[in-house]
C-alpha cells in the first residue's frame, strides 16, 4: 500500500468515527484543510521536476478526489442517520389506545334535584335559590319556632359567630324553610297593592332545593345534607292538594304507580296540621317497607302572618323533602355516606 493510499484508508476512518457533522467537519479539516494532510502533499509538489510533479499532481489529485467522495457519503449517511432518528423519536404507534378526555357527569344527588326541579316546574312551581348562612330570624323565629324551642340547641345544629344585618345570630340552615319566608316574603312585597285593593294575589308556588346542615351523622345522616323545600298559598289550597300534588310527584319521580303514600300525623312549629310522608313501593327489593321521605303540613296561621298576609284569606300547604333519600331509593343505594365521599369509583356509575 503506498502513501496515497493509506491516506485515503486513514481518512475515511477518521470520517466514520465522526458521530455528528461537526466532528465530521472537523476530520475534513485534518485531510483538505488549509493545512490538512492532502494540501501539505500538493504544496511538496513545488520541490520536484516537471515530470515528477505531473505524474505525482495527478495522483495526489486522485486521491484528493477519493478523500471527498468519501467525505461526501458520510456527510450523506450522517444525515440519513439524523433523519432516521428524528422519524423514530416521532413515531406515532396507532394500536396504542387514544387518550381519552374524562367526560365527568352529574352528582346522582344534583340528578335528582334536576329531576324534582323537573317534575315540579311542570306543576307550575318556582325554584328558588337561598343563602345557606341563614339569619336566626328565617331559621327560626319566622317559622313560629321561639326562642326557647329545643330545635335552637347548640347541640342541635351549627350557630356561627358572625351577625346578620340587623345583629341577630346567624347559622347554617339546619332546614330549607326559611326559604318559605324569603320567598314569600318578596311575593307579597311585589303584589301587596293589589292585595291591600282586595285583588286576588297570584298564588305562591315554589321549590327551593339545597343543602342543610345539623350536627348528624350516621348511614342515613350527614352533617351536610340536601333538603327541596316547598310551598303553595292561595286562598283555597288544602291539604287535598298537597295529597294530590305528592301522589304525582313520586309516582314521576319514580317511575312508577306501584307506589303507596302515607301520611302520618306530625308536629313542625310552621305547620298545623303537620304530618310526615312515607312511601312504599308494592314491588321490588323495598317491597312493602315504608320509607319517610319528607315532612309537610298546612302552614301555620303566625306563618303566613310572617309572609305579610292575612291568615284568615290565605292558606296553604308546605314541605320539606329529602333529595339524598329520594336518591338512595331510586338507585338502590344503601349507605348515604357514599353520596360525599367523592370516591369516583361510585359516581362514575351515574354517568
Ligand atoms: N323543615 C322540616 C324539617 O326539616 C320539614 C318540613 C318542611 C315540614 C315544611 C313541614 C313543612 O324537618
Amino acid at each position: 500500500m503506498n502513501d496515497l493510499d493509506s491516506l485515503v484508508g486513514s481518512a475515511q476512518a477518521d470520517f466514520a468515527a465522526a458521530a455528528t457533522p461537526a466532528e465530521l467537519e472537523n476530520a475534513k479539516a485534518r485531510f483538505l484543510g488549509k493545512s490538512g494532510r492532502v494540501t501539505d502533499l500538493l504544496k511538496g509538489l513545488a520541490a520536484l521536476s516537471p515530470e515528477e510533479k505531473k505524474a505525482r499532481g495527478a495522483e495526489i489529485n486522485q486521491t484528493k478526489q477519493r478523500v471527498e467522495a468519501l467525505l461526501t457519503e458520510r456527510r450523506q449517511a450522517l444525515a440519513e442517520a439524523d433523519l432516521q432518528a428524528q422519524l423514530k423519536a416521532e413515531a406515532l404507534d396507532v394500536t396504542l389506545p387514544g387518550r381519552q378526555k374524562g367526560t365527568g357527569g352529574l352528582h346522582p344527588v344534583s340528578r335528582s334535584i334536576e329531576r324534582i326541579e323537573a317534575i315540579f316546574g311542570s306543576m307550575g312551581f318556582d325554584v328558588a335559590d337561598g343563602p345557606e348562612i341563614e339569619e336566626d330570624w328565617f331559621n327560626f323565629t319566622a317559622l313560629n319556632t321561639p326562642a326557647d324551642h329545643p330545635a335552637r340547641s347548640m347541640h342541635d345544629t351549627f350557630y356561627v359567630d358572625t351577625k346578620a344585618p340587623d345583629g341577630s345570630g346567624q347559622l347554617l340552615r339546619t332546614h330549607t324553610s326559611p326559604m318559605q319566608v324569603r320567598y314569600a316574603v318578596k311575593h307579597v312585597k311585589a303584589h301587596r297593592a293589589a292585595i291591600d285593593a282586595g285583588q286576588a294575589m297570584p298564588e305562591i308556588r315554589v321549590i327551593a332545593p339545597g343543602r342543610t346542615y345539623r350536627v348528624d351523622s350516621d348511614a342515613t345522616h350527614s352533617p351536610m345534607f340536601h333538603q327541596c323545600e316547598g310551598l303553595w298559598i292561595g286562598e283555597n289550597v288544602s291539604f287535598k292538594d298537597l295529597k294530590s300534588v305528592f301522589s304525582d310527584f313520586f309516582r314521576t319521580f319514580f317511575e312508577t304507580d306501584d307506589l303507596a303514600i302515607r301520611f302520618r300525623p306530625s308536629f313542625f312549629p310552621f305547620t298545623e296540621p303537620s304530618a310526615e310522608v312515607d312511601i312504599a313501593f308494592s314491588s321490588g327489593p323495598l317491597k312493602g317497607r315504608w320509607l319517610e321521605v319528607a315532612g309537610s303540613g298546612q302552614v301555620h296561621p303566625n306563618v303566613v302572618r310572617n309572609f305579610g298576609l292575612d291568615p284568615e284569606r290565605y292558606i296553604g300547604f308546605a314541605f320539606g323533602m329529602g333529595p339524598d333519600r329520594l336518591t338512595m331509593l331510586r338507585y338502590g343505594v344503601n349507605d348515604l355516606r357514599l353520596f360525599f365521599d367523592g370516591d369516583l369509583r361510585f359516581l362514575s356509575q351515574f354517568h
